[in-house]
């Protein structure tokens, strides 16, 4: 029919629980509105692995013209991926990586760096020799591995991990987790949530317990409308800018679908929200 899409674009969300993936499925949206020859199809895993296999290959059999994934986590995902890819179908990986490089091209932003970030901030803004609550994402899934990781490289001796735990990304967990470490610890010094949800499910545990100004609280994600607004509000001390790749994602599928070579692999610039009485002064002062 006149008008109609040249091209459909399969997305599989691994779930839209989380503020961070409504944006990206909104950012994926508004890059797509200035280009009428694609379509796209979104499909919530919502938070099920099995599931979110289930959708790709049905996208598969349904014969999409390219696929964009965000997967929830990487050795189970991994098969079902370089499965579409190996029927020739090309494919985006966003934001959680896969095991192998069999995709067309990865988008996100370096979590090993981002981990290395917080961890150096931690170390300049915090006591020496700091008690440390880590909320650590869902360690099935890479970006969890590299802020875990790239934490305590950037960490190195400024203070110790007194209590771990893993919170799958989600503010009530975090809001659990953090619950156990208060009943354990009289001392805790910074919590270091490895996303905005589990360092905010940290503070109502600990305002709940009477002790949020004992502490530093650090996330990642940085949405405007989420961590940024922490920060803003004193919640907050700091918080990394993860971006959702949205926009990146779509650009690189119209430049797949035309035939265009794509960098394996692209990586997304990220940034530090901070409040600014934490702000280093400047060298010299
Ligand atoms: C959302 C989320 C974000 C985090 C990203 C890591 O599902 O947990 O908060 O930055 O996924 O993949």
């Amino acid at each position: 029919s006149p008008g109609a899409a040249a091209w459909t674009i399969g997305v599989s969300q691994c779930n839209l629980g989380e503020p961070w993936r409504v944006q990206m499925d909104a950012d994926l949206k508004r890059a797509a509105e200035s280009h009428p020859e694609v379509q796209l199809q979104f499909n919530n895993a919502e938070n099920d692995t099995l599931k979110q296999r289930a959708q790709i290959e049905e996208f598969v059999s349904a014969g999409v013209d390219l696929l964009i994934v965000s997967p929830k986590e990487a050795q189970p995902l991994t098969e079902p991926i370089a499965k579409a890819y190996d029927a020739g179908i090309p494919v985006i990986v966003l934001d959680r990586r896969v095991l192998r490089d069999a995709y067309t091209c990865f988008i996100g932003a370096d979590n090993r760096e981002i981990g290395r970030a917080a961890g150096r901030w931690i170390a300049e803004h915090a006591k020496p020799d700091a008690k440390i609550v880590e909320l650590q994402g869902l360690m099935t899934s890479v970006p969890a591995q590299d802020r875990h990781s790239g934490f305590l490289d950037g960490l190195g001796e400024a203070g110790q991990v007194i209590f771990a735990a893993d919170m799958q990304w989600l503010e009530p967990q975090a809001r659990k987790e953090m619950d156990s470490a208060l009943a354990r610890f009289d001392e805790i010094d910074v919590v270091y949530a490895h996303n905005d949800p589990g360092a905010h499910g940290a503070y109502l545990a600990a305002k709940a317990a009477g002790r949020d100004e004992e502490m530093l609280f650090v996330g990642i994600d940085a949405l405007p409308h989420e961590g940024v607004a922490y920060v803003k509000q004193g919640i907050l001390d700091a918080t990394f800018e993860y971006p959702t790749g949205g926009r990146k994602a779509i650009e690189t599928a119209i430049s797949i679908l035309n035939g265009e070579e794509v960098p394996k692999n692209i990586v997304l610039e990220y940034a530090t929200i901070e409040q600014p009485s934490q702000r280093a002064a400047p060298a010299g002062l």
